[in-house]
């Protein structure tokens, strides 16, 4: 039996139906059309689906959708506006943070819970806020350097 569901999702509110148990990541890309939300491994342990639930980084494979009944959703189809992309995305272009691009939502939204809340991080507290997301193209190292990166733009964009 499918239940009522409403939240927003990237500053817009959605609404659908889930069956009872549904994971927020097949809501998402099932019901409700966002592709950008990527399953890797959908036992919570690759950190690709991560989306951001008011705010902080839930693994979707693992989130029931029901919990996020009125919350607010950010995905990786959320990051630009309007031409303008997100500093954590021009900063991924520049440094070649993404090969292969499984990883990439999922970096970017880890990425973006912690320059949110702190936008001059320290190299070690960028691998800590990624450290659940598995990268196996890029040896991490341009991917790190990107979010430093990034938190520059942040910064400046709050200047
Ligand atoms: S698909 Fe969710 S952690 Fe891998
Ligand atoms: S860019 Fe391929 S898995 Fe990260």
């Amino acid at each position: 039996m499918k239940t009522p569901i409403q939240f927003r999702l990237n500053d817009e509110d959605v609404a659908t139906f889930a069956e009872a148990g549904a994971n927020l990541l097949d809501v998402l890309r099932e019901a409700i059309g966002d592709l950008s939300v990527k399953g890797g491994c959908w036992q919570g342990t690759c950190g690709t689906c991560t989306v951001l639930v008011d705010g902080a980084p839930h693994l979707s494979c693992v989130t029931l959708a029901e919990i996020c009944m009125g919350r607010s959703i950010e995905t990786a189809a959320g990051l630009r506006r309007g031409a303008d992309l997100h500093p954590l995305q021009s900063a991924f272009a520049e440094r070649f943070a993404a090969q292969c691009g499984y990883c990439t939502p999922g970096m970017l939204m880890a990425a973006k819970a912690l320059l949110d809340r702190n936008p001059a991080p320290s190299r070690e507290e960028v691998v800590d806020a990624i450290c659940g997301n598995i990268c196996r193209c890029t040896g991490y190292e341009p991917i790190i350097a990107a979010v430093l990166d990034a938190a520059r733009g942040v910064r400046e964009r709050r200047a």
